[in-house]
């Protein structure tokens, strides 16, 4: 493992500091497999500007008999091009695979123009674009959940299902990453590529087999199905004291909350919102994808009682205590016909036991040239077709307190029910949207 910096470290160095960060992390580490794993550790010193840098790394990789390197680009995005020509120029781009890190271009003339260098010197199978979305299990469990269990297919569509939910809350705010953050903001950031691949597990039609490719094509029709964002139903949101964060241009109006919604023409989905909304500084830490059910077509109970029944709900929690909960309605206890929620919840930590983390998952396949888990070409530039209109017009950013909800506006964007308060907000929270 070669590390390339700009740093003045030499190895002891680099070992040390992985040495304390594993250390960091996982306390119990056996000591021998943490000597074996720093003790492979190198480090190669020199500017990405400068084609010596990558001279010196061929050499390393060659002293170590490196025969199918993969070059993780966890780089500033500026840099991607110059690096990948500068690797080339080295001779490491004809036996090799490439990961470049998220966000990969920052509107589709940009990524079409990254797609452009990356293929002048690599073959596709050779390029792998990293989501660190794909490579959660919770993700993943979507495509499983919904082609194992049959269940569940005959009510997947426009006819039972009245919208689609994702929220991806989180509560802490740019940490430290300002001057990065301000130049994309949470649609570049989370929607081009987390949201949007998590709406297509959730659209898409089943694969015609496991390959890769499958997947791919079933992930790319339901992109190019989807309309291009309508301005008029997105809200930008910043929390107040963003401006005050490090690194964050004065007066900046890049976002750190977006509500949208996103329509997907096809012969299953069309007239079904999905709505997504993600954002910083909020009130609670959530991620989850929620299908709303329509409601019955009589209301024959609840004559004395709340009104009701509620939707019923299938809730793909993806975050932290990820599961599934299927909410259903049940007979209220007492003397009248009334019905009340209950959940049937899986917590898949205590069902399944431990899972591997998605970064564990992704640099493995990298290294298996597996490209099951990783953005295809065609799908990355499709997705920021959807959300040109508003990278081009983006409108005005409503501000909103640290610990809400985000701007009241974006109460506006969900029909139905409103946003419904994730499964992990805390009770007597500030969610809002439990009108159901
Ligand atoms: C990253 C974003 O891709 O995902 C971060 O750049 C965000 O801004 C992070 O905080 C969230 O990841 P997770 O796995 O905690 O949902």
């Amino acid at each position: 493992m070669i590390g390339v910096a700009r740093s003045e470290w030499h190895d002891q160095e680099f070992r040390d500091h992985a040495r304390g960060a594993v250390l960091a992390a996982w306390p119990d580490v056996p000591a021998e497999v943490l000597d074996r794993l720093c003790g492979r550790l190198h480090l190669v010193t020199g500017d990405y500007g400068q084609l010596s840098t990558f001279d010196a790394l061929a050499t390393t990789l060659a002293e170590h008999g490196a025969r199918l390197p993969v070059h993780y680009l966890a780089i500033p995005p500026a840099l991607f091009p110059t690096v990948v020509e500068s690797l080339s120029l080295a001779g490491l781009t004809t036996s090799s695979r490439l990961v470049v890190e998220k966000p990969f271009g920052r509107d589709l003339a940009s990524a079409r123009e990254l797609n452009r260098v990356l293929h002048a010197h690599l073959d596709e199978s050779q390029v792998f674009r990293i989501d660190h979305y794909l490579g959660k299990e919770s993700v993943e469990d979507l495509l499983v959940f919904r082609f194992t269990n049959s269940m569940f297919e005959p009510l997947w569509n426009r006819n039972h299902v009245e919208s689609v939910q994702i929220t991806m809350a989180e509560s802490i705010g740019v940490e430290g990453r300002g001057s990065f953050y301000d130049s994309v903001g949470a649609l570049r950031d989370v929607v081009q590529n987390h949201l949007l691949q998590v709406v297509a597990l959730l659209a898409m039609e089943p694969p015609v087999g496991p390959e890769p490719k499958h997947l791919a094509d079933e992930k790319v029709k339901v992109f190019a199905a989807m309309r291009p964002l309508d301005c008029a139903s997105l809200v930008r949101g910043q929390y107040a004291g963003y401006l005050d964060e490090p690194g964050v241009a004065p007066g900046s109006t890049t976002e750190t909350y977006v509500a949208a919604r996103f329509e997907i023409d096809s012969w299953r989905w069309a007239g079904v919102p999905f709505f997504v909304r993600a954002g910083k500084g909020l009130a609670a830490s959530a991620t989850e994808a929620v299908v709303v059910l329509r409601e019955p077509p009589q209301q024959l109970f609840n004559e004395s009682g709340p009104p009701g029944p509620a939707r019923n709900l299938l809730r793909f929690v993806l975050g932290r205590n990820d599961g599934v909960t299927f909410t259903l309605n049940a007979k209220a206890p007492g003397p009248e016909l009334d019905s009340q929620p209950v959940d049937i919840s899986v917590d898949f930590a205590s069902a399944l036991g431990r899972r591997a983390e998605a970064y564990e998952r992704l640099l493995g396949d990298a290294i298996d040239g597996n490209p099951r888990r990783f953005g295809r070409e065609d799908m990355v530039e499709e997705t920021w077709r959807v959300l040109q209109p508003a990278l081009d017009r983006p409108g005005p950013v409503y501000p909103y307190a640290m610990g809400s909800w985000g701007p009241a506006e974006a109460d506006a964007v969900p029909s139905g029910p409103g946003w419904l308060p994730p499964k992990a907000a805390p009770s007597g929270g500030v969610a809002p949207g439990s009108g159901l």
